[in-house]
């Protein structure tokens, strides 16, 4: 590990059939099947053996409303396993591997997504994690009885409670309470069970759970925000930060800012993991790995790149043609981070519609590069010494190849130069992590909630 003891996470992002909307086309042997659980199964299996610390899926809960025949060579949305699900599965053929689903506060109930995430901890031995998102479009909205989305701002205000009751929920079983005890009856000891008698802005809980407390405790938090309400939930709540960044200065700007709002809350700021998301086209030598990258930038139909743009800015630019240089756009309710960043690519490049839209298809706001297995290595050495990242979520283009080239070629460099580790260390996610597991809030605090639980 690097001398301060910082230790590399790396995580690696599963989209269907690779994040790369040309990737689907790209393999030789043709496409694979995004409803075949093998397929996943096979990912999450080689990411462990290369001793990554998370296999993400992401999650959106809806169907863009697609337009041009061209739009449909998109993979995103049509054929999207549910998350939670789907970790469920990866975790009866993985031993190690972390696994994160993201779930949206926005168009959830805080009990229900409290006891999944306990059961799936439970099930999978403590390897669970919930990226919190709070959506970002009317797509989803429209699937929940409204016809746009909540502001972006109460949004966040929505998932701090959120957040807050899932934990509380977590809690309200503390880790000694169920004791089994045959000869004198007691499955459970009442003292231990906690209510929870919620009664806030958006939610009324009265808990406790029916799932004991999960053996991490707290299963981990991640959040991907960028804003500044994004920002603030992170430093208050999250273990981890997923990020897009596309230069090592922002890079930078974005950790001293997560570790200085981080302290600001009191917490140690090595307890926020921030994490970019990058993209690698791999190849044995910068010629071929610049070809490759061609080639999958031809596989994507203009009509698919613009559209996908639109949803990126949360703006409509059918006014426009591809040539035309981005007009101005209003801040969106959407993802207010990735426009901000895919506005200053496009001004501070002078990029056409055309250009920008496909830089914006293939990495959104990330880093995208091509290059040989030391280049990679080489970049991820830079990011994480200069404090511009803890680690990485390796963000596949295309499946499963690109993933077993970083895993068989990158990962083995880093791991003779000492930045990555070569074993699992711990059981549990947040020991891989190198993170505590959390007290219990009320053995803590007694004064939270009505302790202990009515019938005690
Ligand atoms: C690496 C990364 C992964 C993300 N994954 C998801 C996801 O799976 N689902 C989702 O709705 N939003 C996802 N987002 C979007 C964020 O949750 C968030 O809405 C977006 O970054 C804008 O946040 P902001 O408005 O606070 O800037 C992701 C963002 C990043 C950077």
């Amino acid at each position: 590990m690097s001398a301060d003891n910082r230790r590399m996470i790396l995580a690696t992002f599963i989209h269907n059939s690779g994040s790369h909307p040309g990737g689907w086309r790209y393999p030789a042997e043709g496409p694979v099947d995004q409803h075949d659980f093998s397929h996943y199964a096979r990912l999450a299996q080689k990411a462990e053996k290369g001793k990554l610390h998370v296999y993400f899926s992401g999650d959106s809960q809806g169907f863009p409303h697609i337009r041009g025949k061209d739009a449909f060579a998109a993979t995103d949305y049509a054929g999207k396993l549910e998350p939670t699900t789907l970790l469920a599965a990866l975790s009866v053929v993985t031993q190690n591997i972390g696994l994160v689903a993201t779930v949206s506060t926005t168009f959830n109930e805080p009990y229900s997504i409290a006891r999944r995430f306990a059961s799936l901890d439970h099930i999978s031995g403590g390897r669970i994690g919930w990226n919190v998102v709070t959506s970002t479009g009317d797509i989803e909205a429209r699937n929940f009885g409204f016809d746009a989305i909540m502001g972006h701002d109460r949004r966040y205000e929505r998932a701090e409670e959120f957040v807050n009751v899932v934990r509380n929920l977590w809690d309200s079983w503390e880790d000694d309470a169920i004791v089994r005890d045959a000869s004198a009856g007691r499955y459970f000891d009442p003292a231990k069970v906690h209510q929870l008698d919620h009664d806030g802005e958006f939610f009324r809980v009265a808990g406790p759970l029916n799932v004991g407390r999960p053996p991490q405790g707290h299963p981990i938090i991640v959040q991907a925000g960028g804003s500044p309400s994004g920002r603030a939930l992170a430093a208050r709540t999250a273990d981890m930060i997923f990020t897009a960044q596309n230069s090592i200065s922002g890079a930078q700007d974005f950790y001293a800012d997560m570790k200085a709002r981080a302290a600001l809350f009191g917490r140690d700021p090595g307890t926020l993991l921030v994490i970019p998301s990058v993209q690698f086209i791999l190849a044995g030598t910068e010629e071929a790995a610049a070809r490759k990258k061609e080639e999958l930038l031809e596989l994507i139909p203009d009509a698919l790149a613009f559209q996908t743009l639109q949803l990126q800015l949360g703006a409509d630019l059918s006014h426009c043609s591809l040539d035309d240089k981005l007009p101005e756009v209003a801040q969106t309710e959407g993802g207010q981070w990735v426009q901000e960043q895919i506005v200053r690519m496009a001004r501070e490049e002078d990029l056409t519609i055309r250009e920008l839209a496909k830089r914006v298809v293939v990495a959104r706001a990330s880093l995208a590069m091509a290059g040989t297995p030391e280049q990679v290595a080489d970049f991820c050495q830079d990011w994480f010494l200069q404090k511009g990242a803890d680690g990485f979520s390796i963000t596949p283009n295309y499946l499963p190849a690109n993933l077993d080239d970083f895993v068989d070629e990158v990962v083995p460099i880093l791991q003779r130069r000492g930045l990555f580790r070569t074993d699992y260390e711990g059981e549990t996610l947040r020991d891989n992590l190198g993170l505590s597991r959390p007290e219990n809030g009320f053995v803590a605090d007694p004064e939270l909630g009505n302790e202990p639980a009515i019938w005690a």
